[in-house]
This record gives C-alpha cells, sequence and structure tokens, in this order.
C-alpha cells in the first residue's frame, strides 16, 4: 500500500516510522511518503498561506499550492483516493479504517491554522476524514493516526494473534476487548482475578467473552 502525505511539517513523522508496528512494516507493506507544500509552492518565499477573503482572523491554505503539490508528484489529481484531514469530514472508525485498508494508493492532505480553501475539497479531494469531534492545530496528527491504524492491520506488522481479538474485532462481535493483567499477581492487595490463573483454558476463554460483553455493553 502506498501512503502520500502532504503536510507542512514533514519531520513531524520522524517519530512514527521509527516505531513499531510501522517501521515493520514501512518498505514492504506500506510505502510512506512525505511531501512539503514549500517544497512545490509556486509562491515567492514559501508561501503556502493567505488572509480568508470576507476577513476574519487567521491563515487559509491557498488552492493553487495544493494543487502544485500534488501536479509535483502525479502530475494532477490523481485517480485514487485524495483524502482532506478537517475536523468536518467523515469520522474514523474501525470500520473506516478496514475500508482505507483496502485501498492500494491514499493520499492524506492536512492543514494548520483555518485550514483549506475551499476549492481543495471541491475540486482536488475525492473524501474528508476527521480523527474525532474536537479540533487539533493541525492534520500531521490525524495522518499519523490513519497511518498507524492502518499499519497495524498488515500482515506481519503485530505478533501473530494480538490483533484477533481485540476491541472492534470480529472475533469479540466488534466489542470491547476483555481486561488484561499481568504479574505480579497480588499487588497492594489487588489481586488478578482467579480464573485467569486457574489454568483451566476453557474457563479463561469463558470469562474473557463474558468480560468482552459485559464492556460493549456498557
Ligand atoms: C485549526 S484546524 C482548522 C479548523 C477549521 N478552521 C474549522 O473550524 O473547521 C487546522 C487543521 O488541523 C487539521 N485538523 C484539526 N482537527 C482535526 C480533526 N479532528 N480531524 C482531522 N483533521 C483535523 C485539519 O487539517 C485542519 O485544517
Amino acid at each position: 500500500m502506498q501512503i502520500d502525505v502532504f503536510t507542512l511539517v514533514p519531520h513531524a513523522f520522524g517519530w512514527l516510522t521509527e516505531q513499531r508496528p510501522l517501521a515493520t512494516v514501512l518498505g514492504t507493506e506500506i510505502d510512506l511518503r512525505l511531501f512539503g507544500y514549500r517544497d512545490t509552492t509556486p509562491l515567492p518565499n514559501g508561501q503556502v498561506d493567505d488572509a480568508p477573503y470576507g476577513g476574519g482572523p487567521g491563515m487559509v491554505l491557498r488552492v493553487d499550492v495544493v494543487a502544485a503539490a500534488l501536479d509535483a508528484v502525479y502530475g494532477g489529481v490523481p485517480g485514487h483516493r485524495v483524502i482532506a484531514l478537517t475536523p468536518q469530514g467523515r469520522q474514523l472508525d474501525q470500520k473506516v479504517v478496514d475500508e482505507l485498508a483496502g485501498e492500494q494508493h491514499l493520499t492524506l492532505l492536512s492543514a494548520r491554522f483555518e485550514g483549506f480553501d475551499e476549492r481543495i475539497l471541491t475540486h482536488l479531494c475525492s473524501d474528508a476524514i476527521s480523527i474525532g469531534p474536537y479540533v487539533l492545530s493541525g492534520g500531521e496528527l490525524p495522518a499519523m493516526v490513519i497511518v498507524d491504524s492502518l499499519a497495524r492491520l498488515q500482515p506481519g506488522a503485530l505478533a501473530e494473534e494480538s490483533a484477533r481479538q481485540e476491541t472492534f474485532s470480529s472475533e469479540l462481535e466488534g466489542g470491547a476487548e476483555f481486561p488484561q493483567y499481568t504479574r505480579p499477581a497480588d499487588f497492594r492487595g489487588w489481586r488478578v482475578p482467579e480464573v485467569l490463573v486457574s489454568g483451566d483454558h476453557g474457563r479463561i476463554e469463558g470469562w474473557r467473552r463474558e468480560q468482552s460483553r459485559a464492556r460493549s455493553a456498557r
């Protein structure tokens, strides 16, 4: 899968690319490219944004700057999905992540400040995604959220089995994962549930299913 991210802050992604699971699948299952709008802007002095028509605070990412970035990389608006990251977009959830994972090529556009000139959304993008009903300062974190959620789904990204029964998985009927515990079995009198140290795998499985259902019904 090819993922291209257009951003004003390409270096923000350094941390993510060094971490598993993304680091494990980079160059094999996922090819991630980062493009800076300032590298291809047709405007002098690296300008990428401008004051809003009609007045108001902040700066708006210019349509000619984003068009030039897409021209430089694809020779125009590409045929694959070009997703604007905006708090006004369709809200990301595991179903949307699964849908995106089916794409061969994805482009993610992030903005900062007041956001995108509306013509970017209407003429250069296929759709728009929000990572939640709150406003962040830029699209870099949302892009990283999407890239990380896609990396987890790639073959070899996670230790075998670890994604099989996790929150939202079909094995747990789309519900919450059961509670997890590790050593010590007793810490300050806070004991691990007896069933988990019983060695009875049938009971453990039954308890986990029950806990998962109870949590999902909350
Ligand atoms: C400060 S926000 C702009 C908000 C915009 N003026 C509005 O009121 O809808 C700057 C940029 O951060 C990104 N962003 C902020 N919150 C986001 C969210 N919840 N999901 C996806 N992207 C977001 C988008 O790229 C957005 O254009």
